[in-house]
C-alpha cells in the first residue's frame, strides 16, 4: 500500500465564493464543508491554488497553537484568500511567529488585560451616555451604527491608544479607506501610509513616557530597545483599525436581539445574565466572511488520518469550531445559561485576539446602556430591509434603522 493510500486520498477541493450574506445567517458553504468531513481543501475568490479547511473545534485549536504551523510563513506564499487586495505587511503582528511575536505582543499587553481595560471604562460608559443622550435629544428613527455603534468603539480605541480626541475622525476615515475594497488600491495605501505616519510621529513623542496608553506603552518599549520604531508603529496601527471590529460584530449583535425579542426581554428583565449572555452571542454571530489568515505547515502533520504536508496552506475556522456539536450541547441554539462557553470567537493560541477584554466591556455596556435606557428599541424596517455591508471581511449591518 502506497504512503498516501495509508493517510487516505485528499478530499476534492471545493470552491468557496464570496457570499454577500445579509443577517446572521450562518455561511452555507460553510455548513455542508462541515458536514462533508472534518478536513476539508477550499479555493476562495483571490490568491491562488487551493488551501486545507479544519473546522473541527480540537483541530483548529491545535493548529491555532502548534509551532508546527506558521504565520510568518504566509508572507512568502500566494496562499488562495478572501481579500482581493491584501498586502502583508512584513513584522506586522499577524504574520509573525514566536518569539517575535510574543516580544511585539508583550509590549502592549498591560493595555489589554481584563485590568488594563478597566482604566477606560468610566470614560467609555460617560462617552456612551452622551451618544445616547444625543440619540434621545434627536429622536426617533434613526440609524444605531451611525449614532452609536460606529463612534462609540472609535473613541474607546483612540481612549485606550491615547490618541487625542480630536484626531478620531481622522482615524475613522483610515480605517473605513483600508479595509474597503470598493475604494481601490491605491486610497486604501495612502490611508495606511498617513495612519502609519501618524503613529510614527504620536509614538516618537512618547519615547520614555510612564503613562499607560497604548502608544506611551510603545514608546517606552521603543525607547528600551525592545521593539524597533517600524515594529510600534504596525503594531499601533493595527490595533487602531482591529478596534473597529466591534461596530461590525455589536452591530450583528443588535440585530439578533431586534429580531429576536424574547432574547432582549431576558436581558433586560435579569441584568445578571448579561455578561454570560454576551459571551453566547459572540459564540454565535458570525462575525467574518470566510476565513481570516492561513498558517503553513512547516513540516507534515497528520489530522484525522490525512496528510498535510510540509509547505501547505492551511486555513482553521473558528467560526465552525463554534459550532462544534461535541463541545457545544445543540449549537444552534442561543442559550444564555451555557456553562462552560469555552467559545473561540476571539481565536486561539498566540494570535489570540489583543482586543477581546475590551471587546466584551464594549459590547457588556452597550446592551446595559441600549437596553436599559431604550426599553421600546425596535427595527423600523422590516429585518430584510436592513442593509448589510457587501465584499466586506468582517460582517456586520451598514446601518441598522430603528425606533423607540
Ligand atoms: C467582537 C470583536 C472582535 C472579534 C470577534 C475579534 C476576533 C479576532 C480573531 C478571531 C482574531 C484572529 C486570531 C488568529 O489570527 O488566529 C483576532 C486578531 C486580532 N484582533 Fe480581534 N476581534 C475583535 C475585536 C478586536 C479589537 C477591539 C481589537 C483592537 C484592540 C482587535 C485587534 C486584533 C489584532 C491586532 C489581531 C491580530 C493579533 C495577532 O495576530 O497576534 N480585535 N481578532
Amino acid at each position: 500500500m502506497t504512503e498516501e493510500a495509508l493517510a487516505g486520498a485528499p478530499p476534492p477541493v471545493r470552491l468557496w465564493p464570496a457570499l454577500d450574506l445579509t443577517g446572521i445567517d450562518f455561511d452555507p458553504v460553510l455548513t455542508e464543508l462541515m458536514r462533508e468531513g472534518p478536513v476539508n481543501r477550499i479555493q476562495l475568490p483571490n490568491g491562488e491554488g487551493w488551501a486545507w479547511l479544519l473546522t473541527r473545534y480540537d483541530d483548529v485549536r491545535m493548529v491555532a497553537n502548534d509551532a508546527r504551523f506558521s504565520r510568518e510563513a504566509v508572507m512568502d506564499h500566494p496562499v488562495t484568500r478572501l481579500a482581493p487586495h491584501f498586502i502583508p505587511t512584513r513584522g506586522a503582528v499577524g504574520f509573525l511567529d514566536p518569539p517575535d511575536h510574543t516580544r511585539l505582543r508583550r509590549a502592549v499587553a498591560p493595555a489589554f488585560t481584563a485590568k488594563g481595560v478597566e482604566r477606560v471604562r468610566d470614560k467609555a460608559r460617560a462617552m456612551l451616555d452622551e451618544l445616547v443622550d444625543e440619540l434621545l435629544q434627536d429622536g426617533p428613527p434613526a440609524d444605531l451604527t451611525g449614532a452609536v455603534l460606529s463612534p462609540f468603539p472609535i473613541a474607546v480605541i483612540c481612549e485606550l491608544m491615547g490618541v487625542p480626541a480630536d484626531d478620531r475622525h481622522a482615524m475613522h476615515s483610515w480605517t473605513q479607506l483600508i479595509l474597503s475594497s470598493s475604494h481601490g488600491k491605491e486610497l486604501s495605501e495612502k490611508a495606511r501610509n498617513e495612519m502609519t505616519a501618524y503613529f510614527a510621529d504620536l509614538i516618537g513623542r512618547r519615547e520614555g513616557s510612564t503613562a499607560e496608553d497604548v502608544t506611551s506603552l510603545l514608546g517606552a518599549a521603543v525607547g528600551r530597545g525592545e521593539v524597533t520604531p517600524q515594529e510600534a508603529v504596525g503594531l499601533a496601527v493595527l490595533l487602531q483599525i482591529g478596534g473597529e471590529a466591534v461596530t461590525n460584530n455589536s452591530g450583528q449583535l443588535f440585530y439578533l436581539l431586534l429580531i429576536r425579542p424574547d432574547l432582549a426581554q431576558r436581558l433586560r428583565a435579569e441584568p445578571e445574565i448579561r455578561s454570560r449572555g454576551v459571551d453566547e452571542l459572540l459564540r454565535y454571530i458570525p462575525h467574518r466572511s470566510a476565513v481570516g489568515l492561513s498558517r503553513i505547515a512547516m513540516e507534515d502533520v497528520e489530522i484525522r488520518g490525512v496528510r498535510i504536508r510540509a509547505g501547505e496552506p492551511v486555513y482553521v475556522s473558528y467560526l465552525a469550531a463554534n459550532r462544534d456539536p461535541d463541545v457545544f450541547v445543540d449549537p444552534e441554539m442561543i442559550d444564555f445559561a451555557r456553562s462552560p462557553n469555552p467559545h473561540v470567537a476571539f481565536g486561539f493560541g498566540p494570535h489570540y485576539c489583543p482586543g477581546a477584554q475590551l471587546a466584551r466591556l464594549e459590547s457588556e455596556l452597550l446592551v446595559d446602556t441600549l437596553l436599559d435606557r431604550l426599553p421600546d428599541l425596535r427595527l423600523s424596517v422590516p429585518p430584510d430591509q436592513v442593509p448589510f455591508r457587501k465584499g466586506a471581511l468582517i460582517r456586520g449591518p451598514e446601518a441598522l434603522p430603528v425606533t423607540w
